[in-house]
């Protein structure tokens, strides 16, 4: 597996990492024997980042990490580097009730953190989304001294916009935003790249697949479980839907042509922005995995990028990529 380093002050991982999100929750039913499989097959092929979040599943997520991880052999436990979101509030519904980014909160979720995930440090821990009732200088402050106490190794951040990051930046080495995008998601291309790439702060770039829309395998009749994420989701109802998976047969047209998968395709794509970004692979089982990891050894070349500009030129995406509710979480939108 090649590396890549995020940004000037954070770790060297894997050039992909493994986001275990789907194994916990928003993606419909799960199964821990083969979830706990594929963090262990991640390992093995040299996959050390591992992204989670407290609120993913409600624990479960990060119970399910330290699960793999005490039963992987030590060599692959050892390099694998815990990136972890906190903030979000929730309710024994499952519902979001909005983000709590205040110090003595931060240190409160860290130290349940530490004890789900069974490690004595978070190699990366940021807020999942802005909380516009606590300025960012204090929350980042809070993390900096988990830093100092050893109890966290680096700084990260969480779909945030370039006016954050700079207020962020001025507190503490940060190492990775970590922010959504894909040939269909580009919004970080005009400002938030730029501000990241001059300050060296990294990108762990989610939903590079679209949640599944533009991974070759998502169909209109592909039926989704009772509060499956993408039910919700603006790109994958109605109209929105058939636009989107007409790109995707355009894409699959270039795929087919390279002889690799659409979700080759797109996942090549993002590691082709830049060697400060590293995608992270949504893959729930070891054969999507398996599709997912191979895209670090294909090579996009100009006529490549160009056949992939017009399957899927930018701005090309029906819907938004939240629904409008969470749209408001995000600080990178405004
Ligand atoms: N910071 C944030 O705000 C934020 C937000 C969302 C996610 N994340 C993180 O980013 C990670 C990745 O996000 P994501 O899960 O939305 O990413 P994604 O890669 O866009 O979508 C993953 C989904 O795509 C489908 N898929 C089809 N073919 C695949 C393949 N070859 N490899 C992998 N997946 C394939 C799978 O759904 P089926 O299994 O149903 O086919 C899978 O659950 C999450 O696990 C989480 O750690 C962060």
């Amino acid at each position: 597996m090649q590396t890549r380093k995020l940004g000037t002050t954070g770790p060297r991982t894997s050039a992909l990492g493994l986001g275990c999100m789907g194994m916990s929750a928003l993606y419909g039913p799960t199964d821990r024997a083969e979830s706990i499989a594929t963090i262990h097959a991640a390992l093995e092929a040299g996959v050390t980042l591992l992204d989670t979040g407290d609120f993913y599943g409600m624990g479960h997520n990060e119970l399910l990490i330290n699960e793999a991880l005490r039963t992987a052999p030590p060599a692959r436990r050892e390099q694998a580097l815990t990136s972890v979101k906190f903030g979000a509030l929730r309710t024994v519904e499952g519902g979001f009730t909005g983000y709590d980014g205040r110090p003595e909160a931060v240190k409160n979720f860290a130290a349940y953190s530490l004890q789900r995930l069974g490690t004595d440090h978070i190699d990366i821990y940021r807020l999942a989304r802005l909380d516009p009732a606590v300025p960012i200088e204090e929350t980042v402050g809070a993390v900096a001294e988990l830093v100092k106490a050893g109890h966290v190794r680096h700084v990260g951040l969480s779909e945030v916009g370039a006016h954050t990051i700079r207020r962020a930046a001025s507190v503490a080495p940060v190492s990775d935003l970590q922010i959504e995008y894909s040939l269909i998601s580009r919004g970080i291309e005009e400002q938030i790249l730029p501000v990241c790439r001059e300050l060296g702060i990294g990108i762990t770039a989610y939903g590079v697949l679209s949640r599944g829309l533009i991974s070759g395998h998502f169909s209109r009749e592909r039926e989704l479980a009772p509060g499956d994420f993408r039910g919700m989701s603006p790109r994958f109802s109605g109209e929105n839907l058939d636009r989107n998976l007409a790109l995707v047969e355009a894409l699959r047209r270039v795929a087919d042509g390279k002889g690799i998968t659409v979700a080759q395709t797109a996942t090549a794509w993002v590691l082709s922005r830049g060697e400060d970004i590293v995608p992270l692979v949504g893959a729930r089982t070891r054969e999507r995995l398996a599709e997912s990891l191979s895209a670090v050894d294909v090579t996009l070349d100009a006529d490549d990028l160009e056949a992939i500009e017009q399957a899927v030129p930018a701005d090309s995406a029906s819907g938004d990529r939240y629904p409008e509710a969470q749209m408001a979480h995000l600080d990178s939108e405004k």
